[in-house]
């Protein structure tokens, strides 16, 4: 009898806000990375991807729905964790008879974001992770986290970093086929579980320069990258993965703002320049600046992906002064909306799968 069955398999995953930022490729096509990275991963219950991989000889062809909204799928990202992950059922398949030929049947991919894509995320890195950890489970692959996350990178580099909880880093590695270009954990969320994060939304517009388009500009005009990437990232990663593990946050802290200032600068220097933060975002880091003077240390950090919202890192012993004080800048009210963007309030726990 002809198999009509649907196979399927749900999972979530995090967003992780980069400490140590990755920008420039030194392989695009394989997403390989010219520098290493670091990351804290944020609490599933505050901002995360849920995803549902199915697969069915019904089925016409592979489908992506985000959000309710599809989504193309034959962009080459998308393809190389479809084709990877299917290589992989493929050897299952070949090494056991009685498994169905999951691998030869299309995909519908079902994905939901608990937090606004307006928002101004970037949930690519949530998106990818829990696609190719759905469709892991889905094919019943014994892979690791790490294994898992040299397909996750080929969606997009920084959601390798979303396979962990907790601290996370991702080696650039050596190798041509990338093989060694993994994430690993540096430490797990209870490791230091009083870390807390807000995040300011200043804009929920989509970004002016996409992060591939903008790193690929990088690398090929600014003179301040070679010594980023060569010099001052191989450093900051020893000092940061050690701040981590001794729990020292004034490190911490003075690392990850450097690192974004940084980060910024090379895109200030990129020709064409790059201008990812705005007014309200410099008005954010005077705001950190002066909490910090306040304090007499640094009990706050702020860090900037590619678009203007900052997120601000604390501990959560100090919550009023950080967290509080953004709070009654925003105006107190629901979802902390205020007249110049709004706050989300992220925690950071151990990642749960579901
Ligand atoms: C500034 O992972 O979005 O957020 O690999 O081209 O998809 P692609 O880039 P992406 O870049 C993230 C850049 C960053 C820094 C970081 O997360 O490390």
């Amino acid at each position: 009898m002809a198999d009509n069955k649907i196979y399927r398999a749900s999972t979530t995953a995090p967003v992780n806000i980069a400490v140590i930022k990755y920008w420039g490729k030194r392989d695009p096509k394989l997403n390989l990375p010219t520098n290493s990275s670091l990351s804290v991963t944020l609490s599933q219950s505050d901002l995360r991807t849920h995803t549902t991989a199915s697969c069915s000889p019904k089925y016409t062809c592979d489908s992506l729905l985000l959000n309710g909204s599809p989504q193309d799928v034959s962009g080459a990202r998308t393809q190389a964790c479809f084709r990877e992950l299917r290589a992989l059922r493929k050897k299952l398949e070949a090494e056991n008879f009685s498994l169905p030929p999951l691998s030869t049947y299309p995909l519908k991919i079902v994905s939901e974001n608990n937090f606004p894509t307006a928002a101004g995320l970037a949930s690519s890195a949530a998106g990818f992770a829990a696609l190719v950890r759905a469709i892991a489970n889905l094919y019943e692959l014994p892979s690791t986290p790490t294994e898992l996350s040299k397909i996750a990178r080929q969606g997009s580099g920084s959601a390798c970093r979303s396979l962990f909880g907790g601290y996370v880093g991702w080696d650039k590695g050596t190798a041509v086929d990338g093989s060694d270009s993994v994430a690993f954990e540096v430490a797990p969320a209870s490791h230091w579980p009083n870390m807390r994060a807000v995040i300011l939304v200043v804009s929920a517009a989509k970004k002016g320069v996409s992060s591939t388009t903008g790193m690929q500009t990088t690398v090929a005009t600014s003179s301040l990258f070679p010594a980023r990437a060569n010099e001052t990232v191989p450093k900051r990663m020893k000092e940061m993965e050690n701040a981590i593990k001794n729990k020292d946050f004034e490190t911490f802290g003075k690392v990850t703002m450097r690192d974004s200032n940084s980060f910024h600068a090379t895109c200030l220097d990129t020709e064409p320049p790059i201008f990812y933060l705005n007014d309200v975002s410099r008005a954010a880091i005077k705001i950190v600046e002066g909490i910090n003077c306040a304090a007499g240390k640094t009990i706050a950090a702020y860090t900037f992906d590619a678009g203007p919202n900052a997120v601000i890192y604390y501990l959560e012993e100090h919550e009023n002064e950080v967290a509080g004080l953004f709070k009654a800048m925003m105006g107190e009210k629901e979802g902390w909306e205020g007249a110049r963007g709004k706050a989300v309030q992220a925690n950071h726990e151990a990642m749960s799968d579901v």
